[in-house]
């Protein structure tokens, strides 16, 4: 795509401005720039998707709108409780390894089966090791794939990668998978389905659908993890607000953490989630201009230019958040009192229309395994010194970039809590969290 130019917006007020205006501006050249270059739907599949803003039949924008309210009441409820049944299980595993782990494969591989299962039900082309592979090759590599040019030859790992995990899609829904699975992936695959799409585009588009399940969840989890566990304090005041007001035992000796409890009563563990949601993004929201575009009554953007709203410039703008506004203190959180104030200034899951859509799936997806872990674990780093890995920049999909390297820990379980049986109750409507949003 070429633009005539690119306007960088720095300013919170801005981004008000640019909300307001959301009419003469839209993101889906981006996604069917996506569609095309990461998944590789061509041709009528393609033309189908594109927007009709872009002379398209505006299938993209339709499948997004129908999964919308997938991820809220019911169809939110029903992937949660496949979710934390999972993480129970993976956290569970770790009381019988004994040894060092790399902190970053083993959240990807627990979030990444937590999130799947949840969406694709029994059937989860993800549980296969290959399948994971392929997509972490895909999204590890995705800046490559995204030029476009002969992938075969030019980016033939993450094609690979992708061609290897549509073939695993398509056999997912030749076999009724998707029938067995959340609201939100039978809605996808029934817009798509609906409007004429062949099922091997679904399957594509699906592939690329990874990016939105999998390459923010996954590299959060590992960044909380390391910001509260490294940071003994607030380690130990998150873990007695916890204890304090979320877990119950009963006079068997059941232990039951109640994550309705946790989400509404620890509003320290929610802040130091969303505080390093905010000093870690660097999601960067683009908007394409269709129309000449008066910004604020003072900055004018044209048609046919770009707009980028970056994350790690406007979650850090001082007259929102003071004077310290780069340091992690979850106090910046806890000071906007849950009234979602500082909206403008906290890009982390963009900003509307587009708004992320799976915020309430992931933040109790991370939520619950952050409960898990503080309450049943010690994590300290293998030469004692917790030292902040460099992050893969190549992995563009990610607004919290992956780490590079190994973070290697010991997980081992709290001694006094040896032989104790844990329940994590989930309760049904109370899915939604409050939650800072652009
Ligand atoms: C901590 C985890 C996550 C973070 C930080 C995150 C962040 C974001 C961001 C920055 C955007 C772009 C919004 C814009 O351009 O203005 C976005 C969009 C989106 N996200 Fe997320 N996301 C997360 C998890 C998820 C999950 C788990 C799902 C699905 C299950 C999901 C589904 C989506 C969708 C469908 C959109 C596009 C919304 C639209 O175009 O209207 N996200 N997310």
């Amino acid at each position: 795509m070429v633009f005539n130019k690119v306007y960088i917006i720095k300013s919170p007020k801005l981004v008000s401005a640019v909300r307001r205006n959301h009419r003469t501006m839209s993101f889906e050249p981006l996604v069917t720039s996506t569609s095309k270059c990461v998944a590789g739907v061509s041709g009528p599949g393609l033309q189908l998707l594109r927007g009709k803003e872009s002379q398209g039949q505006g299938l993209g924008h339709e499948v997004i709108a129908a999964l919308r309210p997938t991820l809220l009441g019911e169809g939110l409820d029903q992937m949660n409780t496949t979710m934390v049944e999972c993480l129970h299980q993976g956290v569970q595993e770790l009381k019988s390894h004994d040894g060092v782990l790399d902190l970053y494969d083993w959240c990807s591989l627990v979030t990444t089966i937590a999130s799947t299962d949840a969406v694709y039900g029994p059937m989860n082309p993800y549980k296969e090791d290959k399948a994971r592979k392929s997509y972490w090759d895909i999204e590890h590599n995705l800046s490559s794939l995204m030029v476009g040019v002969a992938p075969w030859l030019l980016a033939r790992k993450p094609w690979k990668g992708r061609e290897y995990l549509t073939k695993a899609f398509l056999q997912y829904y030749q076999s009724g998978g998707h029938l067995e699975s959340s609201q939100l992936a039978n809605a996808r695959w029934k817009t798509q389905n609906d409007a004429g799409a062949t099922l091997e585009d679904i399957a594509r588009l699906e592939v690329a659908m990874g990016l939105g399940i999998l390459s923010n969840t996954v590299p959060t989890s590992f960044w909380v993890i390391f910001d509260i566990f490294s940071r003994p304090k607030l380690l130990e005041e998150i873990r007695e607000e916890i204890w304090q007001n979320a877990v119950s035992i009963n006079s068997e000796g059941l232990h039951t953490v109640d994550l309705a409890d946790v989400q509404a009563k620890c509003p320290l563990l929610l802040a130091a989630y969303q505080e390093t949601l905010r000093v870690r993004s660097n999601a960067a929201q683009f908007r394409v201009i269709f129309e000449d575009t008066m910004l604020d009554g003072s900055c004018l953007v044209k048609k046919g230019s770009i707009l980028v709203m970056p994350a790690a410039v406007i979650n850090r703008n001082e007259s929102i958040w003071g004077s310290d506004a780069d340091t992690f203190d979850p106090q910046h959180i806890l000071a906007t009192g849950g009234k979602q104030s500082k909206a403008s200034g906290f890009m982390s899951f963009g900003a509307a229309p587009h708004m992320c859509a799976g915020r309430h799936f992931a933040t109790g997806e991370i939520l619950a395994l952050l409960s898990m872990l503080i309450l049943q674990f010690d994590i300290s780093p293998v030469g004692g010194k917790w030292v902040e890995p460099p992050t893969n920049v190549k992995a563009v999909a990610a607004s919290l970039s992956p780490p590079m390297g190994r973070t290697s820990v010991h997980i081992t379980e709290e001694k006094e809590l040896k032989g104790v049986e844990w329940h994590f109750a989930l309760t049904p409507g109370r899915g939604r969290h409050g939650l800072v949003v652009g």
